[in-house]
């Protein structure tokens, strides 16, 4: 075997005898990837320095050109002219490197008191944070744009639906809340997580903590973090910041995964309660007659790649010792591709949900026909002092002899009505009606139109509250 020159550009080369094998440098190399932290792997060292020198561990001089050094390779990152390089394996290594060729060997002491554990744990949750602030922004349009379309459609009657049977008339305004109701706890959830993630990682070096008397809670308070990791072992090999995260993202995707499939059903001409807008449709190469709502249909499909994310992370971590292993490099793309998919899928769906035309005729038609008012009747016959079991079966019996004659409850008289119970007299039909039937349900969570309308005003407060909070925070 002939003597292979040790490869310098590595960081570990003195102690190898020879160069890392071509297939295992691409195996494990993440630069590929990862160089989408690379300002915050910038903005985390810079902490670093900074502290490093405010406790004497380098010279201020040394943190100047450190700065210097960081703002010129900033400037080639945002320009797209940084040379990323497999050799140095992942974007940790090459902004050093790129840093040591710039300024010497105040460079070489930047990697005082951290590792590349610490450091990638570091980078990992100050991304978390800003992906997790974007996507709460798409989420709180898309919670806007439901709002004020629910607000043209507080009178608006469909069928509600129990087992895809119609059930009991319902206004949209309150069926697009229910939807709100979700976006606002996938808000919650997010933030949840952004609070458990905003800790300091930095200082746990490679597992154990470092031999350096450092300031981590300096470093914390300039990285914006709540305070610091308290066990370096867990500091370097948590990753539960990314399940809570990719978890919560599979449920906004369940979220609009559902609404997605209402969108699909409710276009289809069988429904006809809405339609989209031709700028969120696309057409069919051979039938012409065809516009197809793709949009919600790739929604519908993209969640199975962020639930995939969630199992990807909790298999990466089940089987780990403490404390780092390489296995956390694969975290990333699971990370990275989840904010990605859920941002596009809820900016996508705030711009669509204005665009969506609603066909009140065929909602009220398929309203009418299903006996959606029959509870109201069995109510009515429960205030004329009938036990509601009694109430039910005398309702029964009327929807029995609907469907016999094929007609709807309005369609049977009063007499006819009244030899099924004699409870009934003619203020009955108010009751059958789909406006009774919805402005009947008054109380917090119904469907009546005065109350969405309260329900629209309340959310638009909370909105309004959480971006003031935000503001000021
Ligand atoms: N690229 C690595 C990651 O993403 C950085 C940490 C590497 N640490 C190590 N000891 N190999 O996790």
């Amino acid at each position: 075997m002939t003597e292979q020159p040790p490869n310098k550009n590595a960081a570990w080369s003195g102690r190898f005898s020879e160069p890392i094998s071509e297939l295992v440098k691409r195996y494990t190399g993440s630069i590929g990837f990862d160089q989408r932290l690379a300002l915050y792997d910038i903005q985390g060292s810079l902490a670093h320095a900074e502290m490093l020198a405010h406790v004497g561990l380098i010279s201020s001089t040394d943190l100047a050109s450190i700065e210097r050094g960081m703002a010129r390779i900033r400037a080639d990152i945002e320009a797209g002219q940084m040379r990323w390089s497999l050799d140095l394996e992942d974007v940790h290594m090459n902004i050093e490197k790129r840093l040591t060729d710039l300024i010497g060997d105040a460079g070489k002491r930047l990697h005082t008191g951290r590792s590349r554990n610490d450091q990638v744990a570091t980078d990992i949750r100050l991304w978390l944070r800003d992906a997790i602030d974007e996507i709460d922004a798409a989420l709180t349009a898309l919670q806007a744009a439901l709002l004020d379309v629910a607000l043209l459609h507080t009178d608006t009657i469909l069928p509600g639906f129990t087992h895809l049977q119609v059930a009991q008339p319902v206004t949209y305004g309150h069926h697009l809340l229910a939807y709100v109701e979700m976006f606002s706890r996938d808000a919650a959830r997010l933030a949840d997580c952004r609070a458990r993630a905003n800790l300091l990682p930095l200082g746990a070096a490679a597992l154990a903590g470092t031999t350096f008397a450092i300031d981590s809670e300096r470093v914390a308070r300039r990285l914006g973090f709540d305070g610091v990791c308290r066990n370096s072992l867990d500091a370097v090999s948590d990753r539960d910041f990314a399940v809570e995260f990719c978890a919560a993202c599979a449920l906004i995707m369940t979220h609009v995964s559902r609404f997605s499939e209402e969108i699909v059903l409710w276009m289809s001409p069988q429904f006809g309660f809405i339609d989209l807008a031709d700028r969120f449709c696309t057409g069919s190469s051979i039938m012409p007659q065809k516009k197809n709502p793709d949009v919600a249909e790739l929604a519908r499909g993209k969640s199975g790649r962020v639930f995939g994310h969630l199992m990807a992370l909790l298999t990466l971590l089940k089987g780990q010792p403490l404390a780092y292993n390489k296995d956390n490099q694969e975290d990333k793309e699971p990370l990275f591709d989840s904010a990605d998919t859920v941002l596009a899928t809820l900016r996508i769906f705030a711009e669509m949900v204005p665009g969506i035309v609603v066909r009140p005729g065929n909602m009220r038609a398929a309203a009418q026909r299903g006996f959606a008012t029959a509870t109201d009747l069995a109510d009515y016959l429960v205030r004329r002092g009938l036990p509601f079991r009694d109430a039910h079966e005398v309702v029964a019996q009327a929807v029995r002899q609907c469907v016999e004659r094929g007609i709807e409850l309005e369609g049977l008289s009063l007499p006819e009505l009244q030899a099924l119970s004699g409870a009934i007299e003619a203020d009955v039909f108010a009751v059958l009606s789909l406006e009774g039937s919805v402005a009947a349900r008054r109380h917090i969570g119904a469907t009546a139109p005065e109350r969405v309308r309260a329900e629209i005003a309340w959310h638009r407060e909370r909105l309004a509250a959480a971006s003031t909070s935000r503001a000021s925070s």
